[in-house]
C-alpha cells in the first residue's frame, strides 16, 4: 500500500466510529447509520432518472414514480427492515403508517427528496430527516433525540446530530461516510442571507428586516432548495435563512414536523438559533401533520435582530 493510501486511511473516521466514540446509544447510531445507507439509493435514484438529461428514454413507456414519492417508498422500505423504527410519517403522505412492530421506540419524520423539482436543473436537492423519542406529538425540544439531512450535490454529503454537537461527513469513492468536519459552530454574526417568498407577498415589518440586511451588505445566497440553502449557512458557519409569514399565507410554506424541526435540532447544536420570529421553533407544539410555520434560522445576531424588526423595536444596534 503507498504512503500516501495509508495516511489517508489513518485521518479517515468513518460514520459508524464518530457516532461510536461520541457516545450515541447503540440503536440510535444503527438507525443513523441505517438512513445514511438509504441515502446512497435514493442518490442512485435520482441518476437513473437524470438519465433523460443525458439522452436517455424509459424505454418501456411507463409512467415512471415521480422520484420524490419513489424515493419515499425506498426510505420507507429500509426503515421497516431497521427493527427500530415504530412509526415513520412522510412530507409524501397523509397520514402517519406503522412500519414496525409495535416495540421499536423510534419515530420518524422524513421529506424524502426535498427540492425535487430541481432535479432538471442539476442543482442540488436533499433528504431530511427527524428521530423522535416515540412520539410527534408536543414540542420537538421534548420528542427529538436526533436529525439529519443528506445533500445530493457534487459531492454526496450528510450532515447530523445525535444531540452531542453537529457533525459533516462526505461520501467517498469508496462508498463510506467519512467525517469531514467535527462540532461545527455557527458565529453569533454571519454575512450571507437566503430569502424564501416573494418580496410582494412579504409582511412590513419583515420587508424592514430584509432592507436592513441589505443595507448592512450582506450577501444573497438563495438556489430555491431548503437543504443546500441551510448547508450553505452550516457549513460557511453563519448568516440567516427565512421563508417568512406571508400576507395571504401566515404560516408560511415550509413544513414544521418534516422540514423545519430537524433543521432547528441541527442549527441549535451547532451553537446557531431558529424561531418563527418569536418563538424557537423547537418549542411549537406539534398538533397536525402538516402544519407549517415561518422560519428564521441561522447565526445568533441575524435571527435576534429579525426577532426585533417584528416586533417593531427598530433600535436594532450592528
Ligand atoms: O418545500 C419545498 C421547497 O422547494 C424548499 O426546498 C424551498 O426552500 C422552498 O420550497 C422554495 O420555495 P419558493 O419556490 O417559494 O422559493
Amino acid at each position: 500500500m503507498g504512503e500516501g493510501i495509508s495516511d489517508y486511511t489513518k485521518f479517515c473516521v468513518d460514520l459508524r466510529r464518530h457516532m461510536w466514540m461520541a457516545g450515541v446509544e447503540l440503536d440510535l447510531r444503527r438507525l443513523i447509520w441505517q438512513i445514511a445507507v438509504t441515502g446512497k439509493y435514493i442518490s442512485a435514484k435520482i441518476h437513473e432518472s437524470n438519465r433523460k438529461l443525458a439522452g436517455f428514454k424509459n424505454i418501456y413507456g411507463e409512467e415512471q414514480l415521480a422520484l420524490d414519492k419513489s424515493s419515499d417508498e425506498i426510505l420507507k422500505n429500509q426503515l421497516q427492515f431497521s427493527g427500530f423504527v415504530r412509526e415513520y410519517a412522510s412530507e409524501e403522505r397523509d397520514q402517519v403508517i406503522t412500519i414496525g412492530q409495535g416495540q421499536e421506540k423510534y419515530f420518524v419524520t422524513a421529506d424524502p427528496l426535498d427540492g425535487s423539482s430541481l432535479v432538471d436543473t442539476n442543482l442540488a436537492i436533499g433528504t431530511i430527516i427527524g428521530i423522535h423519542n416515540g412520539t410527534i406529538l408536543g414540542k420537538g425540544r421534548d420528542t427529538m433525540v436526533a436529525a439529519l439531512y443528506i445533500t445530493y450535490g457534487p459531492l454526496i454529503t450528510m450532515v447530523y446530530s445525535a444531540g452531542k454537537g453537529t457533525h459533516e461527513f462526505v461520501l467517498n469513492r469508496e462508498g463510506e461516510y467519512v467525517l469531514s468536519q467535527e462540532n461545527i459552530r455557527l458565529r453569533d454574526k454571519g454575512d450571507i442571507y437566503s430569502l424564501g417568498g416573494l418580496r410582494r407577498d412579504w409582511t412590513e415589518a419583515h420587508l424592514k428586516f430584509v432592507e436592513y440586511l441589505e443595507r448592512e451588505g450582506y450577501k444573497l445566497r438563495y438556489s430555491g432548495g431548503f437543504v443546500p440553502d441551510i448547508n450553505q449557512i452550516v457549513i460557511k458557519g453563519g448568516g440567516i435563512f427565512t421563508y417568512p409569514a406571508l400576507r395571504k399565507s401566515p404560516e408560511g410554506k415550509l413544513r414544521l414536523l418534516f422540514e423545519l424541526q430537524p433543521m432547528a435540532f441541527l442549527v441549535e447544536q451547532a451553537g446557531g438559533v431558529a424561531t418563527d420570529g418569536n418563538n424557537p421553533i423547537l418549542d411549537i407544539p406539534v398538533e397536525k401533520l402538516g402544519q407549517r410555520s415561518p422560519i428564521y434560522i441561522g447565526s445568533r445576531f441575524e435571527v435576534e435582530t429579525a426577532r426585533a424588526f417584528l416586533n417593531e423595536k427598530q433600535e436594532v444596534q450592528g
